[in-house]
């Protein structure tokens, strides 16, 4: 009957943001390995049908592909419907996608923009170096690296949650990044505001947002105390994992954690990371298939708990 559950899978079922490349891709086809049913989502069609065809040509056949657009409302609706109609729950949500914040000096879908000799004897600082040089922080990618990496994030979660909650063991994985560290923000009565989860809000996290927005167009992201270099991603990550905490307090139902992957050679990072993307998607995948009863409202860096500061 349309409109009916109709399948009940005995396996877990996985919904992945941005899966159709870099570390996305590498977390749903580690899932699949391990017997859970994957729904890869990407906001191409064609991109996203593609990934899936390469994992099930690896016999991966329990991978299936909805579109998804984290930045488009009626787009998460569509899947949400989807999930509630095939499945009536969903176990594991693993919010991957994000944009950098920048504007890449060189287009980073072309695999020709590094070369071995350029980026061979440099260190993790010099890379990073390097990748600055060839990005531009400007106000409109700024303002849609916080739209996607926290908004966007945050709208899948709304619309996914009642889905997560018909689980018996419903899990969250937030693909943070050692640069939403509260460290990074050297307003220190802001740092401190941030880290005390129990009063912070939903409402004063967008308040702390259109501020750093206000200010980066002011030219004032320095002396303001918020992060230099790959700004609006640092401040949306450090929303990101704000919200993740206050969450998990709310629902302590689920398990809701962030988790950083390493510094992986992928798209985003023009390939100047030292992890593949299977190392970054396994230090994912840890997260995510932690035993039941495990750690909620925690921050994961390359597989360990640590610490959100
Ligand atoms: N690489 C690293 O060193 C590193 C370090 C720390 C954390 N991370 C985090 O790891 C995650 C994956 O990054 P990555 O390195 O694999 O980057 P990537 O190769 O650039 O992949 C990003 C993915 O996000 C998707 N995406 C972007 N905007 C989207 C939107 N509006 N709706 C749906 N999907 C969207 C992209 O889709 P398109 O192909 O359509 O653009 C792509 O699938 C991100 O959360 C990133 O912040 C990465």
């Amino acid at each position: 009957m349309d409109g009916a559950i109709s399948t009940f899978p005995s396996a877990r079922i996985a919904v992945v943001t941005g899966g159709n490349k870099g570390i996305g891709l590498e977390v749903c086809r580690q899932l699949a390995r391990n017997g859970i049913t994957v729904v890869l989502t990407a906001r191409d069609e064609t991109r996203g049908a593609a990934a899936v065809e390469e994992l099930r040509e690896q016999g991966l056949s329990d991978v299936m592909f909805h579109q998804l657009d984290i930045t488009d409302a009626s787009s998460i609706a569509r899947l949400a419907d989807f999930l509630k109609t095939r499945f009536g729950r969903l176990d594991i949500l693993i919010n991957n996608a994000a944009f950098g914040g920048v504007e890449y000096a060189r287009d980073p879908a072309d695999g020709s923009v590094t070369s071995e000799e350029e980026l061979s004897g440099m260190d993790r600082d010099q890379r990073l170096e390097w990748l600055w040089r060839n990005t531009r922080e400007t106000y409109d990618a700024a303002k849609k690296g916080l739209q996607t990496n926290y908004y966007g994030t945050k709208h899948v979660i709304e619309a996914l949650l009642p889905l997560l909650q018909a689980s018996s063991d419903g899990i969250i994985v937030n693909v943070s990044s050692d640069f939403g560290l509260l460290r990074l923000i050297k307003n220190e009565e802001l740092k401190q505001e941030l880290n005390k989860v129990e009063k912070l809000t939903e409402e004063r996290l967008d308040e702390v947002l259109a501020t750093y927005l206000r200010d980066f167009e002011a030219g004032e992201v320095e002396a303001r105390g918020w992060p230099m270099g790959f700004s609006a991603y640092k401040v949306a990550k450090v929303a990101m994992n704000a919200y993740s905490r206050i969450l998990a307090r709310r629902h302590p139902e689920l398990r809701i954690n962030c988790a950083h992957p390493g510094y992986v050679s992928t798209d985003m990072t023009i390939h100047t990371g030292p992890l593949t993307p299977e190392e970054g998607a396994g230090n994912l995948v840890k997260v995510a298939l932690l035993p039941e009863g495990g750690p909620t409202g925690a921050y994961f860096a390359l597989g360990e708990e640590a610490a959100f500061v």
